[in-house]
Parts: C-alpha cells; structure tokens; sequence
C-alpha cells in the first residue's frame, strides 16, 4: 500500500451510458465505506477545469442505481487537451484536496486521464462506460447490456409493421466503430442480414441474400445495419439501392439512434457497475494507478489504460456464422 489516498473525486465523460449513475453510487459508497472522502466533478474534464465539484456521501447517491444518464452530467472537453486546460483541471483539484480519481468513460475519457496522470501526480483508474463494448480490457462495458437489450425491444416493435406490410426495414444501430450492437441485437432479434464495420459483406451479396429470403417464402426482412458499416452506404443510401436493384421489395428505413443510450440500466449493468466501482476504489487504496477495471472471465481484473485504448476489442465471429444459419 502506498500514500493512503483520503479524497477521491469521480466524474462520467464524453457519451453517457446506462449505468453509469450506479457507478458513480459504488464509487462513492465505497469511498463511504472505507472512510475516504469523495467529490462529484460535474461535466467531466470541462467542470474539472472550471472547478464545478459537489461534496458526495452515502446519501447523495440514494436512488440512483435504476436511473439512465448521468447525474454528474458528462462533456467533451476541448480544453482538457492541452497542457493549459489540464493544468487549470489539476489546481482545482488540489485546492479540492483531491489525490485520486476515478474515470467513468470510453476511449476518449481514457485518454485524457493518462495523459494528465503521466503530467502531474494524481493516481486515476478508468470505467469503462459506452454503449459500444468497443474497449479492449473488458467483455462488457458499462451500458452495453442495456442498449442491446433496447435494441432488441425496438426492433421487436418493427418486426410487427415489417411483417404486417411485407415488407424489408433497414435498422441502424449504434456503435461507431464496432459491430458489437449491430452483431448482437441483428442475432437477437433474429435479422435477415447483418451489418458491421468489421465485414464487408458487399452490395452483391446483400442483394443475393435478400432474394434468397424472398425465394425460401418469407414476406418481410430485417437487415441491421452499424452505423460505422463497411459497404459505406447509410441506410437511405441502402434503402434506394434496394429499391432501385430489387423492385419487388417495399423498403423502409428506421434509425434508432439515442434511444439506445438512454433508460433504466438493466440488471447485468448495474451488478457490473457495482462491482467496477469497487474494485476501483480498492485498487486505488492499494496504490494501484493507469489501470481501467473490467470484466475478464466473469472475475474483475485490471487492464494498463494504455493497452485499454490501444488493444482491439474484438467482434465475435462465431455470432456471425450462427446469424448465417439462423437466416436458412
Ligand atoms: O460512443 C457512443 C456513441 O453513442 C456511438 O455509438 C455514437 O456514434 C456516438 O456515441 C454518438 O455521439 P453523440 O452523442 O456525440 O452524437
């Protein structure tokens, strides 16, 4: 163990994820718990620099577990990325007493607190908190489970119309740079076609595939596309292509969109986040810095940030084979 850490403060940075608030609760109960103080940075890097901190408690966190979003409201701070802007965030923080923090964010959070963790003496250890499961370290991220789960509800929903006209509805979801939603919610709930950025099933094959379905007897289609998808098109540019290619299909188009980033965590989420803050808290206790907390193997392991952020979080292929032989 090395210098007994008494203030932490925690804060949630760029998209805000389900779960993130039953973070912040962990975090701060487990400060509670082990009699060290904990600060809220509101508006991640953009408050830290301006100085917008609230005292937390056991209390200030009642009620919290069930709720989307984020309590301490999150940013993307332009000024946190130079050495001024970070260097304004470390004087409020020593004028708050603060000697460790804890990060609750994706790829961009992370980076941010390395960098101002190698400036200036300040332990940091990340959550990772994005609906997009896009963080190597980790098999799940905070939110992930929850927007999988709402995926999965929406497009239920459009099944219904989908079927109702016969008709084929392109879907897109989120995940900027990774197929995990896509992947996923398109098996869940049962897609014709997936679409990631990982594969590049091409136009042809699309197209292929989706007479295919129409000669095996079935009336209406889902493709899932991720937004980040490899065939570069949107799903408007997909839908007159279709259109334009196959003209026995009525296509329709939904974007889903933020609503994957909101709502109630699910049950999966808020057990993680329970556990992540923790073991955060814990291991910066231990003197432990530059790690970000994950799940490995159903066990709570550490991963170097660097490597974090570097490191490849990767699809699952097999999902895609099993998508291919649920479409026969
Ligand atoms: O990283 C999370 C995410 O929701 C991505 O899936 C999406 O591309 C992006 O954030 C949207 O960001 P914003 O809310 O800034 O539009």
């Amino acid at each position: 163990m090395s210098k007994s850490i008494k203030k932490i403060a925690v804060f949630t940075s760029g998209g805000d994820a389900p779960g993130m608030n039953a973070a912040i609760r962990s975090v701060v109960r487990t400060c509670a718990y082990h009699n060290i103080q904990v600060i809220g940075v509101y508006r991640g890097y953009e408050g830290m620099i301006e100085g917008e901190f609230v005292d937390m408690n056991a209390r200030s966190v009642k009620d919290i577990i069930n709720k989307g979003g984020t309590i301490l409201k999150s940013a993307r701070s332009d000024r946190f990325r130079t050495p001024e802007g970070r260097k304004q965030a470390y004087e409020q923080l020593k004028k708050a007493g603060v000697d460790a923090m804890v990060a609750i964010g994706g790829d961009g959070t992370f980076t941010g607190a390395m960098i101002f963790s190698s400036e200036f003496d300040m332990p940091v250890m990340g959550i990772p908190g994005t609906i997009d499961n896009d963080i190597y370290g980790t098999s799940h991220t905070l939110g992930y489970d929850t927007a999988l789960n709402t995926g999965v509800e929406a497009i239920d929903k459009i099944r219904d119309t989908a079927s109702s006209h016969n008709r084929l509805f392109f879907i897109e979801v989120m995940g900027r740079d990774v197929g995990h939603i896509a992947l996923n919610v398109g098996v869940g709930a049962g897609a014709e076609e997936i679409l990631i950025p990982e594969e590049d099933l091409g136009l042809d094959r699309l197209l292929e595939s989706l007479r295919r379905s129409k000669r095996s007897g079935k009336t209406s289609s889902i493709v899932i596309v991720a937004e980040g998808d490899k065939i570069g098109k949107n799903v408007f540019e997909l839908r007159d292509y279709v259109e334009d290619n196959l003209g026995e299909y009525e296509v329709r188009v939904s974007v889903l969109g933020h609503m994957q980033r909101g709502g109630a965590p699910s049950c999966f989420d808020r057990v993680l986040a329970s556990r992540m803050g923790v073991k955060a808290v814990e291991s910066l206790m231990e003197g432990k810095t530059n790690f970000m907390v994950g799940l490995l193997d159903d066990k709570m392991a550490l991963t170097p940030l660097d490597q974090a952020i570097k490191g490849q979080s990767k699809i699952n292929l097999e999902l895609l084979r099993v998508s291919d032989i649920m479409t026969t």
